[in-house]
Order: structure tokens, then sequence, then C-alpha cells
């Protein structure tokens, strides 16, 4: 995992917004980050520092005074140990204290010592949050270089409504990912196209199939990662489109075909991971009415063919890096070398049908172009893209996209 060893300062503030933060740690912890945790002493009437250092399997940093080892000057060493400070719920008072560089507790003191990248999640009754005040402290923050997460708007603990609801935990941890991570992509443009498509025969009944999108949604999270500017073109899915993409909503392969010729001449490079339907049905019945069974017995569906996105790239292709999927249920490599070479690929990513499809996991082999194949093992879909990105980013890096 790249994330493996770097090191995050979590500072836990007094708001009710405070239990958040426990989950928020188990998601860092989950994606192999190295969590520290400074709690300011009200925080800990919200929630047990015991709570977090069960999640975190480090002690919990309280008291400026109560030395964690006696050779050790805390909040110094700590912020020399640190990559990432996160203050997570920040409520009205530390982000006024990191704005004016009071220290008087040890989240306050370490800040100043630390002065590394810093991400604060405000999270407060609204009138607090919109004071002047507390506005005025987080611009003087983002001048700083701070991110200053917005909170989000919906009904507080004490029964107001508007903005000041401490963000989604996964989304959180997804900006903490993207200042970590090195992007080594950046100035590059990604169009990744990923799900199913949907084919309709009359306004409720399509022909589709069982893709999740989940393939196509990793890789376009990872490139945006690593800094590339990622275009998503996605069929109809139950999935939230990865923080800093622009996303593409389309519905039939036709639709998706229009999206992405669109967006052809502006890319670096193009990922089809999307299960595009060979054909559609001629419409049961003109203008987009419900079909009638009226008493049918039999009915005979006439489809024709759509058109391969993936060959008309390679047609067109000019600077572009093409990367195509195969699914296949027999004769894996032979089928997905013969389709590299038809659409004019730099490379193929083949699976099974067994593997892939409706699932978390993958189990890939990777043709390039020039002859290299690459067999992994089961992996998530995250980790396989990794490894695409990782192959992609190496093409680049050689020129191979003329
Ligand atoms: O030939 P086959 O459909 O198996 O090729 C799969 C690859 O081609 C995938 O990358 C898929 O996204 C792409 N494709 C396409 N347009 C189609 C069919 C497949 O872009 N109509």
């Amino acid at each position: 995992m790249k994330l493996e060893g770097d090191r995050v300062t979590l500072g836990v503030t007094g708001g009710i917004a405070a239990y958040k933060a426990a989950e928020l740690v188990r998601l860092m912890v989950k994606a192999d980050l190295r969590v520290r945790i400074i709690m300011t002493p009200n925080a800990t009437r919200f929630v047990a520092p015991l709570t977090f250092q069960t999640l975190s399997l480090s002690q919990v940093r309280v008291d400026t005074f109560e030395p964690v080892s006696p050779d050790r000057v805390e909040h110094v060493a700590l912020a020399q140990e640190t990559d990432l400070l996160v203050v997570a719920p920040a409520t009205a008072n530390i982000l006024a204290k990191m704005a004016r560089g009071i220290a008087d507790d040890l989240l306050s003191t370490f800040y100043l010592a630390y002065g590394g990248v810093t991400l604060v999640a405000p999270a407060m009754n609204t009138q607090m949050y919109l004071h002047p005040a507390t506005q005025e402290n987080l611009e003087i923050l983002r001048k700083r270089g701070v991110v200053v997460l917005d909170p989000q708007e919906g009904e507080l603990a004490c029964g107001d409504y508007g903005p000041g609801r401490f963000p989604d935990p996964p989304y959180i941890l997804e900006r903490v990912v993207d200042l970590l991570y090195e992007k080594d992509l950046h100035g590059k443009t990604f169009l990744v196209t990923a799900g199913p498509t949907r084919e309709y025969l009359d306004a409720v009944r399509f022909i589709s199939n069982p893709s999740s999108g989940r393939m196509g949604f990793a890789l376009a999270q990872e490139a945006r990662r690593r800094g590339a500017k990622v275009y998503l073109v996605s069929g109809p899915t139950h999935l939230t489109p990865p923080w800093g993409v622009e996303y593409v909503p389309v519905t039939s392969a036709q639709e998706m075909f229009q999206r992405v010729l669109d967006l052809y001449s502006g890319a670096d490079v193009v990922i089809k991971a999307a299960a595009v339907a060979d054909f559609r049905p001629v419409p049961l019945v003109e203008d987009g009415a419900k079909f009638k069974k009226e008493g049918r017995r039999r009915l005979v569906v006439e489809l024709e063919a759509n058109p391969d996105i993936l060959a008309t790239l390679g047609e067109e292709k000019g600077h572009q890096l093409l990367v195509g999927f195969a699914a296949e249920s027999r004769d894996l490599l032979e089928n997905a070398q013969a389709k590299l070479a038809r659409k004019n690929l730099d490379m193929i990513v083949a699976n099974e049908i067994t593997a892939g499809f409706a699932s978390d996991t993958n189990r890939v082999v990777i043709v390039r172009r020039d002859g290299s194949i690459r067999h992994l093992p089961l992996m998530s879909k995250e980790a396989v893209a990794e490894v695409i990105i990782d192959e992609v980013a190496a093409l680049l890096q050689a020129g191979k996209a003329r």
C-alpha cells in the first residue's frame, strides 16, 4: 500500500462530533496510516481517550506536562515524526488559537512546533461557525496554506439547521490521502470509463450486465490521487464518484460513445473499463412509450450493433495512450493479445469473466504492446488499480504515448 508508514497526527477537540473522529481513526488505520492522537482536555469529556487509544494502538496524548517518556519533549519530538496534522473536529476555540498562535494546551503547542501540512475539519453550531471571528480565523488559516474542509449543512446536535456538521469520515480520509500521495501524474489528463450500459427496449425495460463499476471507479480515484485531471464517464452504478474527479454519467453505449469522443482530444490516457453493450435493441415502440404485451405468446427483439468505442479511439489515436479491458470466458491470453492488436491499444487488462464481474476483487493479466505479460494474483480492485496506474505511469515516463 502506498500509504504504509505515513504518519498522521490527529487532533481531536471538544465538540460533540468528537465521537465521529473515532470512525475516522478506524479508517486511517485500515488505510495503513500510522496515527497518533492528541486530545484537548475538553475532548476527553465527550469521548474517553481509551477509545482512541484502542483504535489507533498508540498512547493518546492530552497533558502537555505529562511526558510520554522522560527523554522526549513531546510536542517537539512528535512534530518531527508527523507528515500530516489533521484537526477533526476543529472547534471555534482551536481555530482561533491556531490562527493567532496561542499555545496553552498540547494540541495548540504542537501546532506551533510542527509547521507542516495541516488539514482542519471545523464542526460546531451554525452561529458559531458563521460568526465573523470564526470566519476571519479560517481565512487566516487558509492564507497560511492550511486545508480547511467545509462543514456539511444539515441538522446539528443542538437542533439548529445549517452549516456546521462534521463531514463524513470517508470523505475526510480521501482528503487526507490526497495530501499524502505523491503527485507523479500531475499535468496529465485521464479519461476513464466504468460500469455497464443500459440499452432500452421501451420506456422502462433494458438490456444490461452486472458490471458494478468498481474497477473503473478505483482507477479514476487512483489517477486522481496521483495528481491527474480525471474524467470518469460511467453507466449507472450504485457508487459515489470519487472526490475530485469530473463525473460524466451516461446511460447507453451510444451516449458513452458521444461523451468519450468529446473528451478524447484532450486526454493523455484513456482507460476503458466499462462493460459496454455490443448490441442495442431496435425499439419495440416509437416515441418512448411503454410496450404492451396484448396477448402475445412470443416476441422477437431485433438487435443492432453499437459502435465499438475503443476500436474507434484506436483508429483515431494521436498522442493518447489507450488501455482496454477484456473479460473472457476462454483462451484469455490469446483473445486479449488479439484484441490489443485489433483495437490498436497500448495495454490490455484481461480477466476471466468468473473473476471480476460484480465483485470486490479481480484476478487479471496485464499485456503490453511490447509483448510483456504480467500475471497478478487475486487482489482488491483498489490494489489492481494501483498496479495498472503504475504500469501506465511507466509507459508515460518511457514516452510511449507519442
Ligand atoms: O471486444 P470487447 O468488447 O471484449 O472489448 C472490451 C474492451 O472494449 C473494453 O475495454 C470495453 O470497455 C471496450 N468496448 C468499447 N465499446 C464497445 C465494446 C467494448 O469501448 N462497444
